[in-house]
């Protein structure tokens, strides 16, 4: 296509113009803001790597739920920090588990904000993996996907409205879909975290939800860097399982694969902005190097050009506000 008496400046000259010809429309709506919640009354803990984020008990989890829902952001992502971990991750699946008793305070305070749950074993086992290990040290797939099942059925029970499954293990979607349906919970949807590479980028995650592994990494079970065909084989496993929402993860390193991911599946698509590329924003701008509002904004139109429907996101309240002025 070549057009002699085009001149893309004509499109560009005042705001209004450019707002009218905006291909992108980032809203408020497309945000899920992560938190993580921890045992104890009245704990609000800053978490060093990601400034603006907190360590919350459920009291004031409930307070900042308000915060959230009031700013517009219709979702929350639930991350537990248990008391006691154990080989099993056994506080994953207690009725009275971290995240169980967040979802039935928040649910009474908030019954219309969405709650979304994490479902892994790392937070929770003492080695810090994503499942039960063999005698060898290895990640027992198999063995660990009855364990997720149970969990993702404990956050439906405690209120959950959508279960995200983050391990990685092959067969969960389908093993936490038959938990659900045979327990009355066919209405629950699952966001399966289908392509999940082995990034470097969860730095900052892995403190603050004090889950990196004791030993080995995470590279049997999360994707190489290197591979997009790859990501399409996984995504295409989970919606065969009954995933409802697909996600790639992280974001900005992997645009043209949540670009993929959309054009390939008629699915909506959420893209997680992780920790590390959060982080990295507030560093530079604490150091005066770049303008945070201003990177915050680009990267997550950049993520929704990309064709995120939903992103995940630290940044989700302070965009709130941005899209709110
Ligand atoms: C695993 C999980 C991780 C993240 C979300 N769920 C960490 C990992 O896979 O090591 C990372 C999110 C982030 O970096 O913000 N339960």
């Amino acid at each position: 296509m070549f057009f002699p008496t085009y001149r893309p400046r004509r499109l560009r000259e005042t705001p209004n113009l450019r707002r009218l010809v905006r291909e992108t429309r980032l809203s408020v709506e497309n945000l899920v803001y992560p938190v993580f919640v921890t045992h104890g009354t009245n704990v609000k803990r800053e978490i060093p790597s990601m400034p603006g984020n907190y360590h919350y008990s459920v009291d004031t989890l409930v307070n900042e739920a308000r915060e959230v829902a009031a700013l517009g952001v219709p979702a929350l992502l639930l991350f537990g920090l248990p008391d006691k971990k154990d080989e099993a991750g056994s506080e994953g699946y207690a009725k009275s588990g971290i995240v169980q008793r967040s979802l039935r305070a928040l649910k009474k305070a908030k019954p219309d904000l969405l709650l979304i749950t994490d479902v892994c074993l790392c937070e929770y086992t003492s080695h810090g993996h994503c499942g039960v290990l063999t005698k060898d040290g290895k990640i027992d797939n198999d063995a660990t996907l009855p364990v997720l099942a149970q969990i993702a059925l404990s956050h439906a029970e405690a209120g959950a409205d959508m279960v995200a499954p983050s391990d990685m293990m092959d067969g969960r979607v389908d093993a936490i879909r038959q938990s659900l349906d045979m327990n009355g919970h066919k209405n629950i949807p699952i966001m399966s975290y289908a392509a999940k590479y082995a990034s470097g980028f969860y730095g900052p995650f892995r403190e603050a939800a004090l889950s990196t592994p004791q030993s080995g990494d995470r590279c049997s079970h999360q994707m190489d860097p290197a591979n997009s065909l790859e990501a399409l084989r996984e995504v295409a496993l989970d919606v065969d399982e009954g995933a409802d929402i697909i996600m790639v993860k992280p974001a900005l390193a992997y645009l043209d694969i949540i670009a993929k991911v959309k054009e390939e599946f008629n699915l909506p698509v959420a893209a997680y902005n992780v920790s590390g590329e959060y982080s990295m924003v507030k560093a530079a701008a604490a150091n005066g190097w770049i303008d945070g509002e201003r990177v915050m904004m680009e990267i997550l139109t950049g993520i929704k050009r990309a064709g995120a429907d939903i992103i995940i996101t630290y940044h989700a309240k302070a965009a709130a506000k941005v899209l709110g002025r």
